[in-house]
């Protein structure tokens, strides 16, 4: 099959989180499976890969009641072809946090057809990520000035992480991406223009990156306000586990690392272990937790700062590296400098430190008050090191109690604190730690899997699209997929 993935982030070219993680290994393992994979992406200022996309040009844009010219960047990437959305608007110096995103992206979306028809790329399926690229759905179906072949295409939703919905003006996104005026109000939500809620809408199918996410976004505490939205899905949504790259992740090759080494002789890991204790100036006769987030409410690290008695009582050292919330970040730079010698760690994103702490240190901790998936987790396991997470989305999806990590129940330091006490009693007994690093280190959540569920998905939407454009056939009949609002014109 043609495939197309729209994304604000895909590694090695831009990444904030796991999104960049996830669009840098499973169009590869698609490609393998014999598809052929475009990735579209925005045209950042900076793109960490060299050589830089190949400039072929700019094309029109129909957007915001003008022709907006983008320019178009290729470049191809282990059989993945990658083509670029050049405007000036995306070069800054962040990937995000402008009051004008929600517009920034929404140009994008629209770009996306127009772009990938300039490269002669019309997709059998489009596969949209986040709310970024969430539009699309919406426009594929119902928008003016699509190039051919892009009118009506079958279009999937994947959400990586439902609280950034990308909020605007309802009337405004109508008017960005020249849909009818009459889907103002049901792509809204609460009246408000809604990216992430239009793709809800309009999509074929929604998938998430976890089962167990699938299910809690039904809750309200987990979907910020989309819960309704994704109980009307009904079956058409899907929890597909994300995978983890375990060439890229791996730590008998990893050049970041001082020392390789592998689930059968661990010696390197030690080393590691003193390196990064030397790196960040703490004691190296303790047992060390490591921490590698984004510093976002989502992650719980305000329950790991409340815990912080708990773990220098219980004798644990702690290396952490996280940037995002100046309140987090300000709050763990005062736990460095008050017990300098037991806290470490580094506020900022850092590619190569995040690998010496997963290599480094006994044991990961995720506080995580949700999870969609989490990759942290993945890696630390590939890396020998024991997750303590919270049990909540993929986080329990992938980590075994007792034989792959530690979980705890309440989002609450207490709860924390006891799992890390837990986690401190097994790393007293060696044999047993031995046996759950290995056992963490065999666990696989390879991507060959996860692609081949979105093949599933792809032949249920590509065939129900033929049902629909079949002479006589109602959308009702396609599949028994429940009629979407926006049918009803409400
Ligand atoms: P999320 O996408 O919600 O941030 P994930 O666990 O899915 O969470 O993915 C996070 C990814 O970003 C992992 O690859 C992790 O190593 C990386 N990461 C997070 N924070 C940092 C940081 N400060 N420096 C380097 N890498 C980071
Ligand atoms: C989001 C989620 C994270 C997930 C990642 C990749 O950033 O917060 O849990 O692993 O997307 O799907």
């Amino acid at each position: 099959m043609q495939l197309l993935h729209a994304t604000a982030e895909a590694v090695p070219f831009a990444k904030t989180g796991g999104l960049a993680d996830v669009l840098g290994a499973l169009p590869a393992a698609q490609v393998a499976l014999g598809h052929d994979v475009l990735v579209v992406h925005p045209w950042y200022a900076r793109l960490a890969a060299e050589p830089p996309p190949l400039w072929i040009g700019d094309v029109d844009v129909p957007f915001d009641g003008a022709q907006v010219a983008v320019g178009v960047g290729t470049l191809e990437l282990g059989g993945v072809r990658l083509a670029f959305v050049g405007h000036p608007s995306f070069q800054r110096d962040a990937l995000y946090g402008y009051p004008d995103d929600a517009w920034r992206f929404a140009l994008f979306s629209r770009a996306v057809p127009t772009v990938a028809a300039r490269l002669g790329f019309v997709p059998d399926v489009l596969h949209v990520h986040d709310w970024h690229a969430a539009l699309l759905p919406a426009l594929v179906r119902h928008a003016a000035l699509l190039p051919p072949g892009f009118s009506g295409l079958p279009s999937l939703l994947t959400v990586h992480n439902a609280q950034y919905q990308g909020w605007a003006d309802a009337a405004d996104v109508v008017a960005w991406g020249r849909l009818p005026g009459t889907l103002a109000g049901p792509l809204a939500l609460h009246g408000k223009g809604n990216l992430l809620h239009a793709g809800l809408r309009t999509a074929d199918r929604v998938t998430t990156v976890s089962p167990t996410y699938a299910r809690e976004l039904l809750q309200p505490a987990v979907a910020y306000g989309l819960e309704r939205a994704f109980a009307d899905l009904g079956p058409r949504l899907v929890g597909i586990l994300n995978g983890l790259d375990y060439q890229a992740f791996d730590p008998a090759g990893d050049a970041a690392l001082p020392a390789g080494f592998d689930a059968d002789d661990l010696r390197g890991k030690d080393v590691c272990r003193a390196a990064l204790t030397r790196e960040l100036g703490v004691d190296p006769d303790r047992p060390l937790l490591g921490v590698v987030s984004r510093l976002a409410d989502q992650k719980g690290i305000d329950l790991l700062i409340d815990a912080l008695p708990a773990v220098l009582a219980q004798g644990w050292n702690l290396a952490l590296l996280g940037a995002g919330d100046p309140a987090l970040e300000d709050a763990l730079e005062g736990a460095f400098a008050a017990h300098p010698d037991r806290l470490g760690g580094r506020i900022g994103y850092d590619e190569g430190l995040a690998r010496r702490i997963y290599a480094g240190a006994d044991a990961l901790v995720v506080p995580s008050r949700f999870e969609p998936c989490g990759l942290a987790q993945l890696i630390a396991m590939r890396y020998g090191t024991l997750p303590i997470a919270r049990a909540t989305g993929g986080l329990l999806d992938t980590i075994d109690d007792g034989r792959t990590g530690f979980l705890f129940a309440a989002a609450e330091a207490p709860a924390l604190a006891a799992a890390l006490a837990r986690a401190r009693a097994a790393r007293d007994d060696r044999e047993g730690w031995r046996a759950m690093q290995a056992a963490a280190m065999a666990a696989r959540f390879d991507w060959a899997r996860a692609a081949r569920a979105y093949d599933d998905l792809y032949r249920d939407v590509v065939a129900d699209a033929g049902t629909a454009a079949a002479p006589g056939a109602s959308r009702a009949a396609r599949g028994g997929a429940a009629a979407r609002p926006e049918d009803a014109g409400s």
